[in-house]
C-alpha cells in the first residue's frame, strides 16, 4: 500500500464524460475494485442472479471444473479476514471462494463407469484454472451490473492448507481466489491501465523501444516518485543483492540517489512485491498440490489394477 506523503501507486483515471456505445462497455470501462461495503445484505434473488450469470461462462470442453463456496457466516468471514489481514473480507456481506473442482467430475466418472485421470494432467489443471477465473470474473461483472462492488483476494494462496480444512475441500478441489461482494460505500474511480498500444501487438509480438516502453509506464504511473529514506534504501539494496548480486545492488542505489526518489518499478519489485521473496515457497506449493489430490507435476504412471 502507498505510504503517507507519497503519490498513490494506484493512479486513477481522470473523471471524464466518455460516451460508450452501450451500458456493457460503460460498465467494463468504469469498473473498479471495491474495498468498502455498506452493512447491507445482498438480497437472495440478487445473489442468485449473479451466480446464475457466472455459471454461463465458457469452460474448456464445457466441463465446468470449478465450485464456488458461498460464505455469509460472520464467524467464517472474520476468520478469513484475520487470516488474510484484510478487514473488508469480514465487512463484505458475501464472500465467494472459487475453487478448481475435479472431484465432482471424478465422482461422476466413477458412477458412470468412465475412466478418469484429470488430476494427473497438467493440461487439465491449466485449463481448469482459467475456467475458474473466467467464472469469477463473469460473476464480478454481473455484480457490477446490479450495482454491487467486489474485490478479489489473492492472499488465500498463502493459506491453501487452512482453506482446505476450513471449507472441507475434498481431494481434487483447489482454492484459487476469494471474492468479496457487497453494496459499495463511497466513490470508486477506475485505475489507470497500460493502454491498448502497450498491450496489443499487431499479428506478432513487437519489441518496444525503451522510450516507448517508458512512456507507456509513465502514462500509467504519472508522477510516481517515492520518498527516499534509509530503511527503504537498505531494503532495496538487500533485494537487489539477493536477486542480481552486489554490483547490481550498488548500481540501483546509485541510480536512486541520483534521481532523488524511488521510482515505480523500484518500489514495485524492490519494496512491495519483493523480487527476492517472489520465488519463496515453490516447493511447498507442489507439496500442497499433492495434499489436495493433484499429481500433474509428476510423471504419470498408469496405475496397475488400482482405482
Ligand atoms: C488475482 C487477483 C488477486 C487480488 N488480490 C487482492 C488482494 O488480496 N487484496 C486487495 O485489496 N486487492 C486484490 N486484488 C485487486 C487488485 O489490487 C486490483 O484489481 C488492482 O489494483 C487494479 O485495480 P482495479 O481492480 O480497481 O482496476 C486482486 C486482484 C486480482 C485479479
Amino acid at each position: 500500500m502507498a505510504e503517507k506523503k507519497t503519490p498513490s501507486h494506484h493512479g486513477v483515471e481522470e473523471q471524464h464524460d466518455a460516451q460508450y456505445p452501450n451500458q456493457t462497455l460503460k460498465l467494463l470501462h468504469e469498473r473498479a475494485s471495491c474495498r468498502s461495503f455498506f452493512d447491507k445484505k445482498i438480497e437472495p434473488e440478487v445473489l442468485q442472479s449473479i451466480l446464475e450469470a457466472g455459471i454461463h461462462a465458457p469452460t474448456g470442453g464445457n466441463l465446468q471444473p470449478y465450485s464456488v463456496i458461498k460464505i455469509e457466516k460472520q464467524d467464517t468471514k472474520r476468520k478469513l479476514a484475520e487470516m488474510c489481514g484484510q478487514d473488508f473480507i469480514e465487512s463484505a456481506p458475501v464472500d465467494l471462494l472459487f475453487c478448481i473442482d475435479w472431484y465432482r467430475l471424478k465422482r461422476w466418472a466413477a458412477l458412470e463407469a468412465a475412466p478418469f485421470s484429470a488430476t494427473n494432467s497438467f493440461r487439465h489443471f491449466w485449463i481448469s484454472f482459467q475456467d475458474t477465473i473466467i467464472v469469477a470474473q463473469n460473476m464480478c461483472t454481473a455484480a457490477d451490473a446490479l450495482g454491487l462492488g467486489s474485490v478479489y483476494i489473492g492472499t488465500i494462496l498463502e493459506y491453501f492448507r487452512e482453506t482446505k480444512e476450513m471449507f472441507h475441500l475434498p481431494d481434487g478441489v483447489f482454492p484459487v481466489v476469494l471474492l468479496c461482494l457487497g453494496y459499495p460505500k463511497g466513490e470508486r474511480r477506475p485505475r489507470k491501465k497500460l493502454g491498448v498500444d502497450a498491450i496489443v501487438h499487431e499479428e506478432k509480438y513487437h519489441e518496444y523501444s525503451d522510450k516507448k516502453l517508458e512512456e507507456a509506464f509513465e502514462q500509467k504511473y504519472p508522477d510516481a516518485k517515492f520518498e527516499l529514506n534509509e530503511r527503504r534504501l537498505e531494503t532495496i539494496y538487500e533485494v537487489c543483492k539477493a536477486v542480481h548480486g552486489e554490483e547490481f545492488a550498488k548500481q540501483c542505489i546509485a541510480t536512486i540517489k541520483e534521481q532523488g526518489f524511488i521510482n515505480q518499478a523500484q518500489r514495485t519489485f524492490g519494496l512491495h512485491y519483493r523480487a527476492d521473496m517472489m520465488p519463496d515457497g515453490n516447493e511447498d506449493f507442489l507439496r500442497i498440490m499433492e495434499e489436495c489430490g493433484f499429481g500433474w507435476f509428476r510423471e504419470w504412471l498408469i496405475p496397475q489394477g488400482k482405482e
